[in-house]
């Protein structure tokens, strides 16, 4: 079973809720799951993931400026190279389609050289009823990848 990091922000909640709906999900599948806000998260906390997924809305249309901030320092960190290889997903909730958004962690994902574990999950906040059950679902998935 997996253990799975969760580095998250929320200003208002949304985020929050589908983060809790996808450790649920990761619980049920039997898996390990640690979860914090991106303002306080660090790269060990990726480093001592086998999977990990990047949640956030999407103030001004981009991820949240505190998510911005902590890949920043993923990428200036020493440790860097060893999350190379690493998989990882996302979640990504805004007011209108986070398409964009979900492009733009693909993007960076790229230059970090982290595979997509599993498909993101892109919702409006006023749809967050359905995607909170797809979040669960992919925290069972998560918990099960095998390593
Ligand atoms: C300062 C600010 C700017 C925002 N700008 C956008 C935007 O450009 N596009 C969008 O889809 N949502 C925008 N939103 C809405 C948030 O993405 C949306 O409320 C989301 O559900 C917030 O999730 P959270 O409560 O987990 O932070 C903005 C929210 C804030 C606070």
């Amino acid at each position: 079973m997996s253990k799975v990091s969760v580095v998250s922000f929320s200003y208002r909640g949304v985020t929050d809720k589908l983060v809790q709906a996808l450790a649920q999900g990761i619980s049920e599948g039997g898996g390990e799951v640690s979860c914090k806000p991106a303002s306080e998260a660090s790269i060990d906390d990726l480093l001592a993931s086998d999977v990990f997924v990047l949640a956030s809305g999407q103030p001004f249309g981009v991820i949240s400026g505190p998510m911005k901030t902590f890949l920043e320092s993923c990428w200036i960190s020493p440790e860097r190279e060893q999350l190379q290889g690493k998989p990882f997903t996302y979640i990504v909730n805004g007011s209108s389609d986070p398409k964009d958004s979900g492009a733009y962690l693909e993007k960076l994902a790229g230059y970090f050289r982290w595979p997509l574990a599993a498909e993101g999950i892109l919702t409006t906040a006023s749809a967050i009823d359905g995607a909170l059950d797809q979040a669960r679902q992919l925290g069972v998935a998560l918990a099960k990848l095998q390593k």
